[in-house]
């Protein structure tokens, strides 16, 4: 592997990828032997993408570009073979996610992503044999979403000292400040990926069950609307729980901790509408099949979430991104009722734009774990984070660059 890059950004001239540059470039001035490189289809929007992260004051000449399609199999193959691990930041993932995950199994190197579709996730793990083969990881769901969830059970675990018997998550992106539903917050390539998700789900819940094993007490999903830390919360069924689910499944040695994960909204009304509006579109979809009209018609679908440019930045920069997460279980005896609780915080400070640039911190660490301690990490195999990350040292990474993972509180119940 001498001369080869560490990491190429693919998809890097896309809103999530823009992020990932400019802090590519702050994080790596504490990594300077690392040498990457971006990629994508379009040499005018990536060297256009670089322009942005130059705002930082940095020279940006140094970074090298390479052209790559994912619709087409020989030059994601060329690619690959510059580098040990390819972090893929284009989407949908469901259509340009799967040629890369093959080009970098054939050409023997790591593969992440930010996925946090479904779909995706399910259909990649038919390369877990051959990933092996190849000796190489392919981690997806290192975004934001997932990877937060899924180590914030993680660390809820190995600070409980005792049985977690189960994790709600609360996520709060809607401050306060913003009542009603906001404008141009998704971009089109996101609600695709929803859309495709929403159509390969069952009407409700979040998929097939993950694992055998029935858990006493089992945790069921509060299906209403319902008032926790002082907001209204809605029931979130999404690609977290199917991560949660396979990290905590794959440590076949200790108990899995059950997990659900809620949206937390600033008002009853809002809650109510999100709640109403979720299932009116999900009956649409899977009901009427409209979604060629959610597709062609994104603006008005969405009445107004999706734009074809990039989100609002003003509205942007007042989201938030922050987990409260309960776990419950027994500091001793497991035995009838959890009788202990503790409460883990999960969120970016100082971020301009939390949601994106905490994803972009969130998966160019986990590039950063593998190809530094590559031997706190299982060998091989499609892995989620969780997995694959449990033994390093990746939350204290996260902490010290300002995306926290704290204990709030211990309690008796
Ligand atoms: N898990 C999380 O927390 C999280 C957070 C943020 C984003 N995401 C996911 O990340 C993905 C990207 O989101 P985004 O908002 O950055 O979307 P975006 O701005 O539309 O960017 C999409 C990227 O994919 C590239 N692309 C599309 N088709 C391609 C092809 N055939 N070959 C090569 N590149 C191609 C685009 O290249 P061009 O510029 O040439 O069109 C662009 O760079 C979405 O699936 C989104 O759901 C996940």
């Amino acid at each position: 592997m001498g001369d080869k890059l560490d990491i190429i950004i693919f998809g890097a001239s896309g809103y999530t990828g823009r992020f990932v540059i400019a802090e590519m470039i702050r994080i790596c001035r504490n990594y300077p032997d690392i040498r990457w490189a971006i990629a994508g289809r379009s040499k005018q929007k990536l060297e256009a993408a670089l322009l942005v992260a130059k705002d930082k004051a940095e020279d940006v000449s140094r970074i090298q570009i390479i052209i790559a399609d994912a619709e087409d199999e020989e030059s994601l193959k060329a690619m690959c073979r510059c580098c040990k691990l390819v972090m893929n930041c284009s989407g949908p993932f469901m259509c340009y996610g799967e040629a890369l995950v093959k080009a970098a199994i054939e050409c023997k190197i790591h593969y992440i992503d930010v996925c946090s579709e479904f779909t995706f996730l399910e259909t990649i793990k038919k390369y877990d044999a051959a990933a092996c083969d190849s000796g190489v990881l392919v981690i997806n769901a290192c975004g934001l979403g997932c990877l937060t969830a899924d180590l914030g059970v993680l660390f809820l675990q190995q600070q409980f000292q005792g049985t977690l018997n189960s994790v709600e998550a609360y996520l709060t992106t809607q401050p306060e400040a913003i009542r009603g539903l906001p404008k141009n917050v998704i971009r089109n390539s996101t609600w695709e990926a929803l859309i495709f998700d929403a159509m390969a789900k069952p009407f409700w819940g979040s998929s097939k069950k993950v694992g055998d094993l029935k858990l006493e007490p089992e945790l069921k999903t509060r299906i209403f609307v319902h008032k926790r830390f002082n907001r209204w919360c809605v029931p979130f069924p999404g690609s977290e729980e199917i991560v949660v689910q396979r990290t905590q499944n794959y440590f076949k040695h200790s108990r899995p901790v059950q997990f659900k994960r809620y949206h937390s909204l600033p008002s009853l009304i809002t809650s109510l509408a999100s709640f109403i509006g979720g299932f009116f579109i999900l009956f649409l979809l899977k009901v009427f099949c409209l979604s060629s009209f959610f597709l062609k018609y994104p603006r008005i679908a969405s009445l107004g979430l999706v734009t074809y440019g990039d989100p609002d930045e003003k509205i942007m920069e007042r989201l938030r991104f922050d987990y409260l997460m309960v776990g419950v279980g027994w500091r001793g005896d497991v035995k009838g009722a959890p009788r202990d609780e503790m409460i883990v915080e999960v969120y970016p400070i100082g971020k301009r734009n939390a949601p994106y640039e905490g994803t972009a911190i969130a998966v160019i660490y986990s590039a950063l774990t593998i190809l530094t301690e590559r031997e706190k990490i299982p060998k091989c195999g499609v892995l989620t984070p969780g997995a694959a990350f449990r033994n390093t040292s990746i939350i204290d990474k996260l902490n010290n660059d300002n995306l926290k993972f704290e204990i709030k509180a211990t309690n008796k119940i």
